[in-house]
C-alpha cells in the first residue's frame, strides 16, 4: 500500500487548483500518465486497476492498439472538414449504428459530440416529430447537464442548485426501484406496474394529459442514480402506455449501452423495443462522440433543423468504427461472461459483509449498495465513500454512484484474473470499514 498522491501528482493537482473549474467533482488524487486494457498509471509510477473505466467509457480499454490505429491513420488523412460535408467514416459509423440498433424498423443517426447533447436531439426531435412539449422522467435518472438534459436530471439536487430555470415541461416519476420502492402497490401487482399506473393516473390524471406528452425519457438501468436494475414487468407496461397515448419511448443508453450489458442495448434485456435511443461513453472507447439514432418514420426533421460542427469528427468516427468492431466480435460477450463471474463473485463477498445491502448488476454494470441497517436499507453513504477510498490505496479505481453504491464498470475486455485482483482488494477495504464503524 502506498500513500497517494506522490510527489508528480501533488505537484499536477497543486497546478490544476489555481486554474482549472473548481465545478469537477474529483473523486481521487490520481493523474494519469497513461493506460493499457484495465490497468492504469499514475504520473509517479504507481500501476492501479480501474474499475471506473472514466465512468463505464474506455470499453475497449485503455488505448486499445486498432483503436488507436485508427485514429492514427485518420488523423493522417483529415482532420476535420464539417456537417456541411460528406465523409466515409461518417457513413460507415451510421450504418452499423443502424445495424445494431434495438428495433426492427429502419434508423436514422445523428451524431453528437457527447452525451448531453445526444439528449438533447433526443428532446428536440421528439417534440419536432410529435408536435407536443411535455415529458416524462424519472427521479434518480441522470440525462446531462445542458439547460434541456439538465431539465430531467433528477439524481442530486446539486447538479440544478443556482441554475433554474430549466427547460420547462418535465414531470418526474419514481424509477421502479424494487429495492427502495416509495410507491405503495395493489395487491397482486408488480412493483413496474405500480410505477407505470402512477404515471397514467397521477401524472396524465392530474398534472399533464398523456396526449400533450411527447416522450417517455429513461435509462433502461439507471446509472448516476445508483445501477438500479427494473422489474420485468416494468417495461413491457411502459411500451404499452407510450403506444396507448402516442408518446416516444426514448432510451438513454449513455451508460449502459454499446455492449456494457452483455448486449448492445441495455433495453434489449426487457423484450421492447423504444423510438429513440441516446448513446455516448463506450460508443468511441473514450474520444468525445455521442448519437442519436431514432426510427426512420420518428426522424422526419427538414434540413436545418438540428446540426452541429463536430458532429460526425472523423478522429471520433474512426475510433468508434474500430469500437463496435471490437465490442461485435468478442467483448460484449466477455462482458456477459466475465460481468456474470464478477457478480457471483461480489455476492459471495456480500454474504460475509453484513454492511452491503444489495448487489444487483447486467453484464458489467454492477452495483454494489451499502446499508446502515440490512432491514432497514437505510444508505451508508459515507461508508461507501470510505470503502472507495480504502480500496483505492489499495489500487483498484471505483466510483460511487446513488446514495450508497459502488458502480463496477471496468473495460469490456477485463479478464477473470483482473477482476479477482480488484476484488480481493474490495473484500479487503470493507472489511477495514467494518471495522472501523
Ligand atoms: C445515462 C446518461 N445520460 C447522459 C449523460 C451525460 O453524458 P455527458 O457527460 O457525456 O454529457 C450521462 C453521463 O454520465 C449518463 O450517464
Amino acid at each position: 500500500m502506498k500513500n497517494y498522491p506522490g510527489k508528480k501528482a501533488s505537484a499536477l493537482i497543486e497546478r490544476d487548483l489555481s486554474v482549472v473549474s473548481p465545478s469537477y467533482p474529483r473523486a481521487f488524487p490520481f493523474a494519469m500518465d497513461h493506460g493499457k486494457g484495465s490497468e492504469v498509471w499514475d504520473v509517479d509510477g504507481n500501476r492501479f486497476l480501474d474499475f471506473a473505466a472514466g465512468i463505464a467509457v474506455a470499453s475497449t480499454g485503455h488505448s486499445h492498439p486498432q483503436v488507436v490505429k485508427a485514429i492514427q491513420e485518420q488523423a493522417e488523412k483529415f482532420l476535420h472538414i464539417s456537417s456541411d460535408f460528406y465523409h466515409e467514416k461518417w457513413i460507415e459509423l451510421s450504418e452499423k449504428l443502424a445495424e445494431i440498433a434495438p428495433f426492427e424498423e429502419d434508423a436514422r443517426v445523428f451524431l453528437t459530440n457527447s452525451g448531453t447533447e445526444s439528449v438533447e436531439a433526443a428532446i428536440k426531435l421528439a417534440r419536432y416529430h410529435t408536435g407536443r412539449s411535455g415529458f416524462i422522467g424519472f427521479l434518480g435518472g441522470f440525462h446531462g447537464r445542458t439547460m434541456g438534459a439538465l431539465a430531467f436530471t433528477a439524481s442530486k439536487a446539486k447538479y440544478k442548485r443556482g441554475f433554474g430555470p430549466v427547460m420547462d415541461g418535465v414531470i418526474h416519476a419514481p424509477y421502479p426501484n424494487t429495492y427502495r420502492p416509495l410507491l405503495a402497490s395493489r395487491k397482486g401487482e408488480g412493483y413496474g406496474e405500480t410505477v407505470v399506473r402512477y404515471i397514467e393516473e397521477e401524472i396524465m390524471g392530474r398534472v399533464m394529459p398523456g396526449d400533450e406528452i411527447a416522450g417517455i425519457v429513461i435509462e433502461p438501468i439507471q446509472g448516476e442514480g445508483g445501477y438500479i436494475i427494473p422489474p420485468p414487468e416494468f417495461f413491457p407496461a411502459l411500451r404499452e402506455l407510450c403506444d396507448k397515448y402516442g408518446i416516444l419511448l426514448i432510451a438513454d443508453e449513455v451508460q449502459a449501452g454499446m455492449g456494457r450489458t452483455g448486449k448492445w442495448w441495455s433495453i434489449e434485456n426487457f423484450g421492447v423495443e423504444p423510438d429513440i435511443v441516446t448513446s455516448a461513453k463506450g460508443i468511441a472507447s473514450g474520444v468525445p462522440l455521442g448519437a442519436m439514432i431514432a426510427r426512420k418514420s420518428v426522424m422526419t426533421w427538414k434540413t436545418g433543423a438540428h446540426g452541429n460542427t463536430y458532429g460526425g469528427n472523423p478522429l471520433a468516427c474512426a475510433a468508434a468504427c474500430e469500437t463496435i468492431d471490437l465490442i461485435g466480435e468478442s467483448f460484449m460477450q466477455n462482458a456477459a461472461e466475465v460481468g456474470a463471474y464478477a457478480l457471483d463473485a461480489l455476492e459471495e463477498i456480500a454474504a460475509h459483509h453484513p454492511s452491503i445491502g444489495d448487489v444487483r448488476g447486467k453484464g458489467l454494470m454492477i452495483g454494489v449498495d451499502f446499508v446502515k441497517d440490512q432491514e432497514t436499507r437505510e444508505p451508508a453513504g459515507a461508508f461507501r465513500d470510505r470503502v472507495s477510498d480504502l480500496a483505492f490505496e489499495r489500487g483498484t479505481i471505483t466510483l460511487g454512484c446513488g446514495e450508497s453504491t459502488i458502480r463496477v464498470s471496468p473495460p469490456l475486455n477485463i479478464t477473470k484474473a483482473e477482476i479477482d485482483e480488484g476484488l480481493r482488494a474490495f473484500d479487503e477495504a470493507i472489511g477495514i470499514a467494518e471495522k472501523e464503524k
